[in-house]
């Protein structure tokens, strides 16, 4: 991936990233939950207002995480959309979930809330929600929706490190939430992940969850005098090489998102055209949504120019990259598909390309992508 003269990402360390592992090798414990892991986790409690905070190996596990929370049974129905990561349905479908695809809006990769309520039935439990690119989703109607009908709400905020909805952080919304650390989002860890939990019934379990299914963070705390196996759990917590690595991106959090930003606006101001001339589609900000720079994305009209962008993009030594392939279709998990046809989610797998952003990404690099997608255009329609 790296080959390219401008990859698509480029995972950068942005201050004391090394120092900080040398001092928790220096420190002689580099398993997990020592202090860097409660440096991250104080931070985000902090930062954003999470109620509880517990790294995780990866968002996959944090998702794992909710699951086990919930309580999924066999025969629980959860609504995922079907344009996401293939973690925000697999983490329910271990449980035994029924995963209930909802389809994206038509403007938006974001889901389709208005198809939201005639998912719902008897034998739901949760509704997941991914702000994709880290662009909110419809929190209040979501919310008011779950509430309604007594559901929960999880939000896979893999890409929302950062991002709000009416100035409330995405994460803090759900009654649980995931966030992932992996080296193509904002701030990482190579692998890496978080679950938050806003819903205070969740967080003693969790803990316990989290630690293999003991009590050991109540032994740790004094709390009790020995720790015992009490539920059931995993192995979810990172070893503190990654929670060190992880505090010092975090430390320098504004530096990197304010660059994200600038460069993701940047994108948008010299590509709007493109949709002014009806020749693709470029983000809408979703009503009451900030922008944090995750990723930037175009969708073309149909796959062959989407595939031939790529291409040409390649031929230039730039490398842009596709999403999602909607979950409902595949492989996995066709011949199980009884819902309706999802059209929006079908259309995003084979339009939508998004284009390199990364931290270190220089004006120069990204004025020679912009050129070179106006220049595709231009051939292929005439701009
Ligand atoms: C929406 C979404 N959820 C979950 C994940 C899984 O994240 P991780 O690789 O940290 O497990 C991803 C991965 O990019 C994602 O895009």
């Amino acid at each position: 991936m790296n080959n390219y003269k401008i990859p698509y990402n480029k995972p950068s360390t942005v201050g004391n990233e090394l120092q900080y592992i040398e001092a928790a090798i220096a420190s002689g414990k580099i398993s997990g939950n020592g202090q860097f892991t409660k440096k991250c986790q104080a931070f985000f409690k902090e930062k954003y207002g999470f109620k509880k905070c517990l790294l995780t190996s990866s968002c996959t596990d944090a998702l794992e995480m909710c699951a086990i929370l919930l309580d999924i049974q066999a025969g629980d129905e959860v609504i995922v959309p079907a344009y996401t990561f293939v973690s925000s349905a697999n983490a329910f479908l271990l449980r035994g979930a029924k995963i209930v695809f909802i389809d994206s809006q038509v403007e938006h990769p974001n889901m389709d809330v208005a198809a939201l309520e005639q998912l719902i039935t008897p034998k739901t439990k949760a509704i997941v929600v991914i702000h994709y690119a880290g662009m909110a989703c419809d929190m209040d109607k979501i919310m008011a929706i779950a509430d309604k009908h007594q559901l929960f709400v999880v939000e896979d905020a893999a890409h929302a490190i950062d991002a709000f909805y009416k100035d409330r952080a995405l994460g803090s919304i759900g009654h649980l939430s995931a966030f992932s650390f992996h080296e193509t989002k904002n701030v990482i860890s190579g692998e890496g992940g978080m679950l938050v939990v806003n819903d205070e019934q969740f967080i003693r379990r969790a803990e316990i969850v989290w630690e293999k299914g003991t009590n050991r963070s109540a032994f740790f705390r004094g709390e009790i005098n020995k720790y015992n196996w009490v539920d059931i759990g995993s192995s979810f917590l990172p070893s503190e090489l990654t929670a060190a690595f992880l505090f010092a991106q975090l430390e320098n959090i504004e530096r990197i998102q304010a660059k994200r930003v600038q460069i993701w606006q940047y994108y948008f101001d010299h590509l709007k055209i493109l949709e002014t001339k009806g020749l693709c589609q470029i983000p809408h900000i979703p009503k009451g949504a900030s922008i944090n720079g995750h990723l930037f994305y175009l969708v073309c009209p149909n796959e062959q120019t989407r595939n031939a962008l790529i291409d040409h993009l390649k031929a230039k030594n730039i490398l842009a990259v596709f999403h999602y392939l909607a979950l409902h279709q595949a492989p996995f998990f066709q011949n199980q598909y009884e819902g309706t046809a999802l059209p929006n989610s079908e259309h995003l797998t084979h339009c939508l390309v998004r284009l390199p952003l990364f931290f270190e990404l220089s004006k120069e690099e990204q004025n020679l992508v912009i050129e070179e997608v106006l220049l595709f255009f231009d051939q292929k329609f005439g701009v």
